[in-house]
């Protein structure tokens, strides 16, 4: 298993691209399976779950390539499905499996999507997803619905937007997640001839169709890269600018770290610039769903204040083991404690390198930006985490300066 080796200490200066969104890139994927048409997916980020995803589609019988040049630039075509099947070996390795659920039902009336089970991050269940599938009936032809989630979820509403799309009638959906993917979704949608109105609000509008087209889509900035990036500037005491993102959809994360006195210049509507604070100061933080601060932001936000001066709480909603990162910065000299969904995390700490385990995605992401502060070296292990979701995140880091390899173990 791959490892990351951080010499911390460096402050990151100079220029980053952020990378096409992992979370929308993979619904887009999935929704090219509701045509026979050909799709494009560009701005796909180079990650492992797309990897998956593409499998994914192919074992369904679907055709999948990459372009050559840029290799962003995704072609997919399903003239037939012959297996409307998800298989466990596929769906164990990735949860967002489930996002063929909805499409597959739309277009062949049936489907088997092996149940994703728990996660380092929680239990988290798809009966939401099934429960509003089933209300939409089954067999050869879905039937518009008037479904109100109990929870808001965000593949979930990505499930009943795709398969509402070509259901019989219209589907009413509330309480409906408005997070910048989904509206990305309901885009591409509506290119492909889907009526839906109502994206960005908690109510959305579904006229089913009888047929979709092909179309071709660029998905939309990573908006937790891009914050991650901002944090990764903001914890060296570095200047970053960050291009290629979407400043307007990272509202929540630029308004907490300014409170932290983070120094953060909106440039232009796709570009930001972070420059570290004098003195980084507390600034509590809650996850919520969009437009609120992201629970997949939460990791790399523990880092930064364990640098802060003061005591800033964080509480968890979306997730109710999302701080398995918080013991290993522990072990890196941090002072965390955790209270049920309650992390208080006491600053500023100086962070000491040493071996840590990545348990998450962002948990990964967490860790190596407390490796960037770190004194000495920080040995990030099982780092194929990190490589589910950030596009060359260690070319890109060292682009800006900062001491990080990769130390491929040896046979992977
Ligand atoms: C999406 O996961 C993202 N994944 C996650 O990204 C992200 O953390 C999460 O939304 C929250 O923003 C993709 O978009 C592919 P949810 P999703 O359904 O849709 C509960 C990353 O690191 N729930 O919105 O699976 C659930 O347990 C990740 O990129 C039910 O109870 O999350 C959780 O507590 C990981 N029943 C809450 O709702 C259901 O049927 C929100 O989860 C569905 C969800």
């Amino acid at each position: 298993m791959d490892k990351f080796l951080i010499k911390g200490g460096k402050a990151l200066r100079g220029a980053v691209a952020i990378s096409g969104a992992k979370n929308s890139a993979l619904p887009a994927m999935a929704a090219a399976l509701l045509t026979a048409d050909k799709v494009v997916v560009r701005n796909v980020p180079k990650v492992r779950d797309l990897v998956t995803m593409s499998k994914l589609l192919a074992f369904m019988d679907a055709k999948v390539s990459v372009a050559a040049v840029p290799a962003s630039d995704y072609e997919i075509q399903a003239p037939k499905l012959n297996h409307a099947e998800a298989p466990y070996e596929l769906v164990r390795t990735m949860r967002a499996s489930i996002l063929t659920l909805g499409p597959l039902m739309a277009r062949v009336g049936v489907a088997r999507v092996s149940l994703p089970g728990g996660c380092a991050i929680g239990a988290r269940p798809v009966d939401l997803h099934l429960k509003a599938l089933e209300q939409m009936g089954r067999g050869r032809q879905l039937k518009g619905a008037h479904i109100v989630f109990e929870k808001i979820t965000v593949t979930g509403t990505e499930n009943i937007l795709m398969a509402a799309a070509l259901a019989e009638g219209e589907t009413v959906l509330e309480n409906a997640a408005r997070e910048p993917e989904v509206t990305d979704l309901v885009g591409m949608l509506r290119k492909m001839g889907a009526e839906i109105c109502g994206e960005g609000t908690s109510t959305l509008r579904i006229r089913g169709v009888k047929e979709l087209h092909g179309t071709e889509h660029t998905v939309i900035p990573d908006r937790i890269e891009a914050g991650t990036f901002l944090i990764a500037g903001a914890i060296t005491g570095g200047d970053l600018t960050i291009h290629n993102c979407m400043p307007a959809h990272l509202g929540a994360v630029i308004a907490k770290l300014q409170q932290a006195r983070v120094r953060i210049d909106v440039v232009d509507a796709t570009t930001a610039r972070v420059r570290g604070a004098e003195k980084l100061v507390a600034a509590d933080v809650t996850t919520e769903e969009y437009p609120g601060f992201a629970t997949d932001m939460q990791a790399q936000y523990m880092a930064l204040a364990t640098q802060a001066e003061d005591t800033s709480v964080i509480t968890e909603t979306i997730f109710e083991n999302r701080y398995l990162h918080a013991s290993e910065m522990v072990r890196m000299g941090a002072n965390i404690s955790i209270n049920g969904r309650e992390a208080v995390v006491r600053g500023p700490a100086q962070l000491t390198g040493t071996t840590v385990q990545a348990s998450d995605l962002r948990a990964s992401a967490g860790l190596v930006l407390a490796g960037l502060v770190a004194s000495g070296e920080t040995l990030i292990d099982r780092v194929y985490h990190i490589d589910r979701g950030y596009e060359g995140i260690v070319e890109k880091l060292k682009a800006v300066g900062a001491h990080i390899e990769r130390v491929h173990a040896p046979g992977s």
